[in-house]
C-alpha cells in the first residue's frame, strides 16, 4: 500500500487548513482526516468528549472522570511562563506573546503508561521555537519542566500523593525535536482546564506522564531533572518512558493498548509510531535500562 510519509501528511493538513482558513477550500469534517502514518495503523481521532472527560490530573483527583468538574474553578489567567537556566537570553512570556508565535497543529496519539490511548488533534507552538528564542548555551544538556503549586485550588496538593509541583524533563536534542510542542489548543478550541490548560507539554513518542499540563517555569540545565513520577516509584516511571511494546511495566505488559472508544486491543507500535523520526537520538542507548 502506497502510504503517505508523516511529514508530508502534517505539513499537507497544515495547508489545508491555512486554505480552510482564507477560504480557499470548503472545511473539512475533522471525521474525514483518517490519516494513513504507515501501512498498519490508522489515526481516526477520539471525540473530543472522551479527550474532555478522561484525565489524568493528579493535583485535582485521582479519579478521571472527576478531573473535568474539580479543574473548572482553576485560574489561568493571567499566566506566564518563565524560561531560565543555560540560556544567554532568560524571558518571560505571558500566554498572548505565545500565541502570537508561529503556530502548528498535530494529530497525535496521545499513549499512557496505564495502557490506554486516543488520538488528539493540537494546536501549538514547537518547543524549540522558544528555547531558540532564550538562546540555549552550548553547556545545557537538560529541560526541566515545572507545573503550578497552587494547593488553594488543586485540592489534591494538600496529599503526598506525588511531589509537588508535577515536574518532568527531557534530554535538550528531545526537547529541540520538531515533534516536541507546547499546546495552547484541541480540536480547533482553546485547551480545556482539565488538559493542561493554558499551556502543556506533548512529546508523542513518550508515555503521556512525560506530557506535563499547565507549565509555569522552563528550566534550562546541566544535570539530569529530578521528574516527579521518577522520583515516586523509580523502577516504575523512568526519565525517559519512550513507548515501548517491548519493556513491560512491572506490574502489566505494555505490548498493547485500549484506544479510548474501541472494543478490542490493538499493538502498541514502538515510540508511539515515531520510529523513523525519533529512534536515531537512541542508538547508543540500552532503553531496557533506559525505560
Ligand atoms: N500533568 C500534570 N500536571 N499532572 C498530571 O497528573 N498526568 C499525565 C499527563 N500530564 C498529569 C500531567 C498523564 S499520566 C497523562 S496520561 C496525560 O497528562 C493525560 O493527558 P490528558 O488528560 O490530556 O489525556
Amino acid at each position: 500500500m502506497q502510504v503517505t510519509p508523516w511529514n508530508t501528511y502534517q505539513n499537507r493538513r497544515e495547508f489545508l487548513n491555512k486554505m480552510i482558513k482564507i477560504g480557499a477550500i470548503a472545511s473539512i469534517a475533522p471525521s474525514q482526516l483518517i490519516i494513513a502514518k504507515n501501512n498498519r495503523h490508522f489515526l481516526s481521532q477520539t471525540p473530543i468528549k472522551s479527550a474532555q472527560n478522561y484525565n489524568n490530573y493528579y493535583e485535582f483527583s485521582t479519579n478521571k472522570e472527576a478531573v473535568m468538574h474539580l479543574a473548572n474553578s482553576f485560574s489561568i489567567s493571567p499566566w506566564s511562563i518563565s524560561i531560565e537556566g543555560e540560556v544567554k537570553n532568560p524571558l518571560t512570556l505571558s500566554l498572548s506573546d505565545i500565541l502570537d508565535l508561529e503556530s502548528v497543529e498535530r494529530v497525535y496519539p496521545l499513549r499512557c503508561v496505564e495502557g490506554w490511548s486516543m488520538v488528539i488533534p493540537w494546536k501549538g507552538i514547537e518547543l524549540r521555537k522558544i528555547l531558540n528564542q532564550a538562546r540555549v548555551k552550548t553547556t545545557a544538556k537538560y529541560v526541566k519542566f515545572v507545573g503550578t503549586y497552587r494547593p488553594e485550588e488543586m485540592f489534591n496538593q494538600r496529599r503526598k500523593i506525588l511531589p509537588w509541583p508535577y515536574t518532568e524533563g527531557l534530554r535538550i536534542d528531545e526537547a529541540m525535536h520538531p515533534l516536541t510542542i507546547l499546546a495552547t489548543g484541541m480540536y480547533d478550541e482553546t485547551l480545556s482546564k482539565q488538559n493542561g490548560a493554558p499551556i502543556r507539554l506533548v512529546v508523542p513518542w513518550k508515555y503521556g506522564f512525560k506530557s506535563i499540563k499547565a507549565i509555569q517555569k522552563i528550566i534550562v540545565q546541566k544535570e539530569k531533572p529530578k521528574t516527579s513520577w521518577n522520583m515516586q516509584i523509580p523502577s516504575e516511571y523512568g526519565f525517559y518512558a519512550n513507548v515501548n511494546p517491548s519493556v513491560a511495566h512491572p506490574r502489566w505488559s505494555q505490548s498493547r493498548e485500549v484506544r479510548i472508544g474501541e472494543l478490542r486491543k490493538r499493538p502498541t507500535n514502538p515510540f508511539n509510531g515515531f520510529k523513523n523520526e525519533v529512534s536515531h537520538m537512541y542508538k547508543n542507548l540500552d532503553l531496557e535500562l533506559n525505560f
